[in-house]
């Protein structure tokens, strides 16, 4: 059984991963020119031409800044746009002068979305409504005293005195819920006999302090369909310029044998289920030997096993030594490991792979150390399991500092400094790296660090590292379109 200090294996995989990267293929998407300096990502679209219709959001040419408008009237200005997770931050309505009554009260009554479009208020936020009708203090949302929007308005520096005061008084309760449900992830409701002015904080932090709390309303949107099209010029791959769903609007909808894959934004090509039969019937033939073999395989090593067992585990070690460049391990006994896992007790499970888990364990001393374990009976697994024990403990490295020793606390440590390109080998950049090259090392950096969360749930799946990944590269390469283009201007 070996060890290696936890968090190591997550970015190998990530990494790894990276390489993948240059297989994607393009794709028929047409993205919006910059509005301004602000970049309007795909699907978002600011005229007919580019993105895609149903994304609508507005670029005001007098001030070059995005708005999102909503039903009935209202706009809202967008502060930033987060394409790798689909979501944007629109800054909530603002006063209307001396009164705690905000502009979209009496434009539109408050927030509404068109429910048929596909953008909606995530549970990222939570909303704080003001100056409200005393009827409200019975219903499903927290308008007690105790209610955190009493907190905000006291004292999170956001609102005036004097407005504070006509938002919540006397009879006049604040309110607080989360947004994100039904109907909330639609429509925040403003209303003469209800409330009559909202704000929202992002991801609120009770523990933080009021004035630390950050404003701003959250909205995703869902995955885009095929890109629409005008002509079949517009489509690559596998796809065709037709009328999607009974609709006037043209999309490159795949073709027969291709599915539209909205992760990777392009046709993939379907499973046959003739092929896929067949495939069942030898999978289940070849398990069916492979279960005959391995019980035969069982019953002679049995009897040999014993003998065997010592030569196999010198033989280890030696493999070992051999794929670690010479550096000692140290070895642990089964008992050892049992112990600091509980029994390889299932609630300790951090992650599962091809070759087997890995278990998080603490040894008689405290340290805290991942212990994967090898599927039974499988020489591959175990030989798997060795070889990235000596490559993980290259990660781990006694010359730096003690605080360093472990490569993923050394990069995390790095990256929340600030200094990530530290940890970049120079060689691959040269001295002065392009900010292409600068960007993309920052956001995979990220995405590693994602990987390293200790639960399984916090880490992203393969799915998401795929479809990041993607979302990063055309980031990158339409910054670098951005980039020629602005320089052939000056
Ligand atoms: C806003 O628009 C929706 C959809 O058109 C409509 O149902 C609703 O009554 C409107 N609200 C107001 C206050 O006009
Ligand atoms: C909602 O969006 C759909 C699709 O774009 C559109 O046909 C409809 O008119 C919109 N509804 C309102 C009330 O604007
Ligand atoms: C209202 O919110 C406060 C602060 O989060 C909490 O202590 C209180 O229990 C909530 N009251 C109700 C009725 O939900
Ligand atoms: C909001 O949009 C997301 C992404 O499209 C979707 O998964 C979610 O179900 C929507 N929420 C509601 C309440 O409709």
């Amino acid at each position: 059984m070996n060890m290696t200090k936890p968090n190591a294996k997550p970015p190998l995989l990530c990494s790894s991963l990276l390489f993948l990267l240059q297989f994607f293929h393009s794709s028929s998407q047409k993205t919006c020119p910059n509005c301004g300096s602000l970049e309007v990502p795909y699907p978002l679209s600011t005229n007919p031409d580019c993105g895609d219709p149903d994304y609508t959001i507005r670029c005001d040419p007098l001030s070059h800044k995005l708005y999102f408008d909503a039903l009935n009237g209202s706009s809202y200005l967008i502060l930033r746009i987060t394409p790798s997770s689909h979501r944007m931050v629109v800054q909530p309505s603002p006063w209307l002068p001396g009164t705690c009554v905000t502009q979209d009260m009496p434009v539109s009554e408050g927030l509404w979305l068109n429910q048929t479009l596909p953008f909606n208020v995530t549970s990222s936020n939570t909303i704080f409504l003001f100056n409200c009708s005393p009827r409200l203090v019975i219903s499903p949302l927290n308008c007690t005293l105790s209610s955190l929007c009493h907190r905000y308005l006291d004292s999170s520096g956001y609102v005036d005195k004097k407005r504070a005061l006509q938002c919540a008084s006397g009879l006049d309760p604040c309110c607080t819920f989360l947004a994100g449900g039904t109907p909330s992830a639609y429509k925040i409701r403003l209303h003469s006999s209800g409330c009559r002015s909202f704000r929202s904080i992002l991801h609120l932090d009770p523990q933080k302090k009021p004035n630390q709390w950050e404003e701003g309303l959250e909205i995703q949107w869902a995955s885009p369909p095929e890109p629409p099209c005008k002509t079949h010029l517009d489509c690559f791959g596998a796809s065709k310029c037709i009328p999607a769903g009974g609709t006037d609007v043209f999309r490159c909808l795949c073709k027969k044998g291709y599915y539209w894959n909205s992760g990777l934004c392009t046709c993939s090509r379907k499973k046959n289920p003739k092929s896929g039969l067949t495939l069942k019937v030898s999978i289940g033939v070849v398990s069916f030997c492979t279960l005959v073999v391995v019980m035969a395989a069982i019953a002679v090593r049995k009897s040999v096993q014993f003998s065997k067992r010592s030569k196999l585990a010198k033989a280890r070690e030696d493999m070992l030594k051999s794929s670690n460049s010479g550096k000692s391990s140290t070895m642990f006994s089964l008992k050892v490991v049992k112990k600091a896992t509980n029994g390889f007790s299932r609630d300790r499970i951090l992650g599962s792979g091809g070759f087997g888990e890995v278990y998080k364990g603490e040894l008689h001393d405290g340290t805290v150390v991942a212990v994967k374990l090898a599927k039974v009976g499988d020489i591959k697994s175990t030989q798997q399991v060795l070889n990235e024990v000596g490559i993980l403990s290259q990660a781990i490295d006694f010359s730096r500092d003690e605080d360093d020793v472990n490569l993923a606390a050394y990069v995390i440590q790095r990256a929340n400094g600030g200094s990530i390109m530290e940890v970049v080998d120079r060689q691959l950049l040269g001295e002065e790296p392009p900010v292409k090259e600068t960007t993309s090392v920052k956001l995979f950096s990220e995405l590693a660090l994602a990987c390293l969360r200790e639960k399984k749930g916090d880490r992203p799946s393969m799915k998401d590292v795929v479809q990041e990944l993607q979302l990063i590269k055309e980031m990158v390469e339409q910054q670098e379109v951005s980039n020629e283009v602005s320089s052939e201007i000056i």
